[in-house]
């Protein structure tokens, strides 16, 4: 357990700020608390010079997208596909979402099946994606980026989606990023923190000047098996490997 001047630390090794949903009604000195958080004023990381955002839940949210497309793909199979299987998706790349959703087959499928049910729900997938419009990027997240960047801090995407730049292109973000590393440069997809590593790689930085926003727990073990700092996001504020726990995308601010 770390303890970060006026800031938090819980039982999970995490310090931060609870989601909304998850927050306690005891106040202790002025910080909200709960059987495992506390919340306050989270206190500066050392030394970040850069920050990497996981896209997918972290800056636009695709779930509900990922979701209709394979239980289209699922239902036309005769397998079963709920939310709850969807949610083990979450940063994991689309060949092994499918691995994850043919354990609910019952039968085997070739390696050709196989190419053509990703093929297939990617063409889905991508119908549901020109739905999105600049507007869905939040202002809070659009503000954000602006005062990180007017900060000085270098600002890259570390997703594992081969959708990347289609998805930054319908949200308005083409070009904003510094560099994009994503599911077209990598071999293993996260927890494997290959994508990261890249990420620091193309903006000059050591592992260790960069914060990971990430809302995945897959993304989360990314980040620390790399070296990285982490932030976690959503889902991410609870995992027991989730360094600083924010409720909302402008907390980022409060740590670099
Ligand atoms: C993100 C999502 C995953 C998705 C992966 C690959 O990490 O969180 O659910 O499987 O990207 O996406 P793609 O766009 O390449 O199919
Ligand atoms: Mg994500």
């Amino acid at each position: 357990m770390h303890i970060y001047h006026n800031s938090i630390i819980n039982d999970t090794g995490a310090r931060g700020i609870l989601p909304p949903d998850t927050c306690g009604k005891d106040y202790v000195t002025g910080h909200r608390v709960n059987s495992n958080r506390v919340i306050s004023g989270m206190s500066k990381l050392e030394n970040i010079k850069g920050v990497i955002f996981d896209l997918d839940g972290v800056i636009c949210f695709t779930d509900q997208y990922h979701f209709l497309a394979w239980k289209e793909i699922a239902d036309k199979e005769g397998i079963e596909f709920n939310e709850a299987i969807n949610e083990r998706l979450r940063g994991v790349s689309r060949a092994e979402s499918l691995e994850i959703i043919l354990e609910k087959a019952t039968r085997e499928y070739s390696a050709e099946e196989k190419t053509a049910l990703m093929e297939q729900k990617n063409n889905i997938y991508k119908e549901h994606l020109k739905d999105m419009l600049p507007t869905d990027l939040s202002k809070e997240v659009k503000d954000t980026l602006d005062e990180l960047r007017a900060r000085g801090l270098k600002l890259a995407i570390g997703s594992s989606s081969k959708n990347t730049e289609f998805i930054l292109e319908r949200i308005g973000l083409d070009g904003f990023f510094d560099k994009i590393s994503d599911g077209k440069n990598i071999i293993n997809s996260k927890p494997d923190p290959e994508v990261f590593l890249k990420a620091a790689d193309m903006i000059e930085l050591k592992p260790e000047e960069c914060l990971v926003i990430e809302d995945a727990e897959a993304g989360i073990h990314a980040a620390v098996s790399g070296g990285f700092h982490n932030a976690g996001i959503g889902s991410a504020s609870k995992y027991a490997k989730t360094e600083n726990a924010i409720a909302s995308f402008r907390d980022i601010l409060e740590l670099v």
